[in-house]
């Protein structure tokens, strides 16, 4: 059983961050191997050509064991989510009178592309809303989903839990649905995967592309994605010298290459070695991998557990653990309770979350404890009295 890792982080213990869903906080390892990455640049002449090459396989290996892909030669490196939705939407055919399904207030780095996509195919995205009517809003919202999905369907883009309030989607169904009219589905699982278990193997995405700064605790600018078969003859967004057959042999890289090294790398950004930023990767997803996403799960589902009745018994609602994960979750405001009441009284209980319309967007770790969501009670509490 994980215990909890606040030793791990140097937070500020003033302040009770339930905000992982914002930025993860720097775990103490990670920064170190940061330290140690910067360092290294003192002395370039210690930098190996085959450093080049060994830190992204290294990264790549972890995260496809994190996502239970076969091997890492499905995964690349990426800048940003928008950079690996671009690869994606650069390698998916789309014709006139199809059309790209989106979820409402999906995170924009996957909408823009999309749209100009769908500007320039002049194809049809259909929006899923959240139903009006179901209890389970995780149930309602993916049987929307699916009934938007057809035979005129050439793209399922979406995430595996709503960023704004973590609402679960049952992304195996959709690929299902997906795969049956011959339509790709991207997943961005940006606002889960490190913290709650994903399979490949099960869920079978065509792509899934995932933000690194988040849920897999590494730095800013350092994402990964996964390929499926559908991307094994892609073409890059850029054409990068280290991506094409050979490039080990520094001295012959000037006979040009037509060919790509092998699977997805020929999609990783231009610099992949990034020796300042991938060794923290690399150590936050050896981190990840000792705690697995199940245990993350269930520490944070103790945490809650008795936390959960308060904030219900306040009149703020809260959707059932089936329809969310532990890591991620909205909190809905009790009628006629003004936002900005709640914001001034989070911050007077020093409280960090995120303020996402008219719900809370509460995203707890490891290094929370149960003094953190007394303080989340407390200030839910004084936003009453105000
Ligand atoms: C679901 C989701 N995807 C992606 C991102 C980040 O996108 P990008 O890397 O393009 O800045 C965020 C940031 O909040 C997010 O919540």
């Amino acid at each position: 059983m994980l215990t909890c890792q606040s030793d791990s982080f140097s937070l500020d213990p003033a302040v009770h961050y339930l905000n992982c869903a914002y930025m993860s906080p720097l775990p103490l390892r990670v920064e170190e191997a940061g330290i140690r990455a910067i360092r290294a640049k003192r002395n370039p002449a210690l930098i190996q050509q085959s450093d080049f090459f060994s830190g992204p396989q290294s990264v790549k290996r972890l995260f496809a064991q994190l996502i239970g892909a076969e091997n890492a030669s499905s995964i690349s490196l990426l800048p940003s989510v928008s950079y690996g939705i671009a690869t994606a939407a650069k390698n998916v055919p789309v014709r006139k009178g199809q059309n790209i399904v989106l979820l409402h207030e999906q995170f924009p780095s996957n909408v823009y592309t999309w749209q100009r996509v769908a500007s320039d195919a002049r194809v049809a995205i259909r929006t899923v809303k959240l139903p009006s009517s179901g209890t389970n809003r995780s149930r309602a919202w993916t049987d929307a989903i699916l009934e938007q999905i057809d035979s005129d369907t050439a793209v399922v883009a979406m995430p595996i839990v709503h960023w704004t309030d973590g609402t679960l989607f049952d992304v195996a169904a959709i690929g299902r649905k997906a795969h049956k009219f011959g339509a790709a589905l991207i997943l961005d699982g940006t606002q889960s995967v490190g913290a709650l278990p994903f399979d490949v193997q099960e869920v079978r995405p065509d792509a899934l592309i995932v933000g690194g700064y988040k849920w897999l605790m590494g730095p800013y600018s350092c994402g990964l994605a996964y390929w499926g078969d559908r991307f094994a003859n892609g073409v890059p967004l850029e054409e990068n010298w280290i991506n094409r057959l050979g490039s080990e042999n520094f001295a012959g890289l000037v006979d040009y290459q037509a060919g790509y090294e092998l699977g997805a790398t020929r999609f990783d950004v231009g610099e992949k070695s990034n020796f300042a930023l991938l060794p923290m990767l690399n150590e936050a997803l050896c981190m990840l991998l000792e705690w697995g996403p199940q245990n993350i799960q269930n520490y944070l589902s103790n945490l809650l557990q008795p936390w959960e009745d308060s904030s219900r018994n306040l009149g703020f609602q809260l959707g059932p653990s089936s329809s969310r994960g532990s890591h991620l979750f909205g909190l809905h405001l009790p009628p006629n309770l003004d936002v900005e009441r709640v914001k001034n009284a989070l911050i007077s209980k020093s409280v960090s979350v995120s303020v996402r319309g008219k719900a809370i967007r509460v995203a707890p770790h490891v290094y929370n404890t149960s003094e953190d969501m007394q303080a989340l009670v407390d200030a839910l509490e004084v936003s009453l009295t105000y």
